[in-house]
């Protein structure tokens, strides 16, 4: 396994960019499925979770080619079973569930299990497509799923699930007749993937809001479609500009998508804006606490939820974190403490006192956001950080150190 030694202290200062956004390319992915022909897709990241959805595709029928960013899929005859030792390793794999149903009426899904920050359920998915006609019973941890064609329903989710959103959407393309999916998530990403499938001929309105209309079409062709930017990416360099006093100009940063995150962060004090190349990111002195409550899209997202936390380790005063969406989202917490931080968590709620420095030391990462909050403290504190079990940070970040150290990191991957 490797670990990153990153020297901290240094002020970052320059251009960075943003690459293909993984939580809209992983479901886009995954609706090839239900397309009945070769499709194209640009600006996909070169991540773990990418290939492991790859791979995942191939073995259900769809081989895919990655060549610098660039996947070319040509969907053929389809399987039904997601294996058990693939869907483990990634959650989302649960996102062929919905296009199985709806292209051969069968899918074979191992239930995906909890993981470091939750137990993260699918119930919701399950409901939604059994209202659509389909079928499921649990087998030796499968998910067994049958139809004889998905019929077009009225679905309202007890919560916005974003997943849920994007298994009944991809669904509901090829479902006879019209779906209305109600307190549906608002996330950037289902959008991205409406887009996508719009681009192959479903008929879909109002993603983005809490009502989505389809109406189902008989099939979808294939196309060519440019994933979006990582919004939270691009969110993790903001951070990292605020963590090191620096200046950055985020090249490829959402503006408007990010909106919940740049608030908070100009609200402690950053200098953002939106320039011709990119976002600018200054932080020229020290900065405030602030308190942060994570919520579905447009709220502030959980998935920042770790990296602003360790830009308030340092601010002047207190902060306060609440996490909504997940039961389980602290596990950075101790770790943040190892090197200095002053926090403390009671049940869903974490207190941060700002600390007038953080010291390095050998620190574990537990999770994908988790290890991006590891880094970026590490990229502040004195003295040498050792981010462990990095293969967390590979899933969502491509390279990171290539492109911290491009704007004055000091960051080292070496085998662990
Ligand atoms: C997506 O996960 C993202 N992953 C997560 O990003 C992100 O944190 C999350 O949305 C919330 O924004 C991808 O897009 C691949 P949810 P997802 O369904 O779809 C509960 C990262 O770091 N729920 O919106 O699994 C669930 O327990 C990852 O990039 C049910 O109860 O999240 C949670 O409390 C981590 N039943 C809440 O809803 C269900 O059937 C939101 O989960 C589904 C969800």
């Amino acid at each position: 396994m490797d670990k990153l030694l990153i020297e901290g202290g240094t002020r970052l200062e320059g251009a960075i960019d943003v690459g293909g956004s993984k939580n809209a390319a992983l479901p886009i992915l995954f609706g090839t499925i239900l397309l009945d022909g070769p499709m194209t897709f640009t600006n996909v990241p070169n991540l773990r979770d990418i290939h492991t959805t790859l791979t995942l595709l191939g073995i259900l029928g769809c081989p895919c080619a990655y060549d610098s960013r660039v996947v070319r899929a040509a969907p053929g005859q389809l399987k039904a079973e997601a294996p058990y030792d693939l869907v483990r390793t990634m959650r989302a794999s649960v996102l062929c569930l919905g296009p199985l149903l709806a292209r051969i009426g069968e899918a074979r899904v191992a239930l995906p299990g909890g993981c470091a920050i939750g137990a993260r359920p699918v119930d919701q998915h399950l409901k939604g497509l059994e209202k659509m006609g389909a079928h499921f019973e649990l087998e030796s941890g499968y998910i067994l799923g049958r139809c004889n064609g998905l019929k077009g329903a009225h679905i309202t989710f007890d919560m916005p699930t974003v997943g849920g959103t994007e298994n009944l959407l991809m669904a509901a393309t090829l479902a006879e007749g019209e779906t209305v999916l109600e307190n549906c998530a608002r996330e950037p990403e289902v959008v991205d993937l409406a887009e996508f499938l719009r681009h192959c001929g479903a008929r879909i309105e109002g993603h983005g809001s809490s009502t989505i209309t389809v109406q189902g079409v008989s099939s979808l062709r294939g196309s060519s479609y440019a994933v979006m930017p990582d919004r939270i990416e691009a969110g993790t360099f903001l951070a990292a500009a605020a963590i090191t006093g620096g200046d950055l100009l985020v090249r490829g940063c959402p503006y408007d998508e990010l909106e919940a995150v740049i608030l908070k962060l100009q609200g402690m004090g950053m200098r953002i804006e939106q320039t011709p190349e990119g976002v600018r990111a200054v932080c020229d002195g020290p900065l405030n606490g602030t308190d942060v409550k994570t919520q579905p899209y447009p709220g502030f997202p959980t998935d920042m939820q770790a990296q602003i936390m360790a830009v308030m380790a340092l601010a002047r005063g207190a902060s306060m974190v609440e996490e909504r969406i997940f039961e389980n989202r602290f596990m950075h917490v101790l770790e943040l403490v190892r090197l200095g931080a002053d926090i403390r968590v009671s049940g869903r709620t974490a207190m941060i006192r700002g600390v007038e420095r953080l010291t390095g030391a050998p620190v574990m990462a537990s999770d994908l956001r988790a290890s991006a909050s590891l880094v970026l403290a590490g990229l502040a504190a004195h003295g040498v950080t050792e981010v462990q079990r990095i293969y967390h940070l590979d899933r969502g970040y491509e390279r990171i150190e290539d492109k911290l150290n491009a704007v004055g990191a000091r960051i080292r991957r070496v085998k662990d």
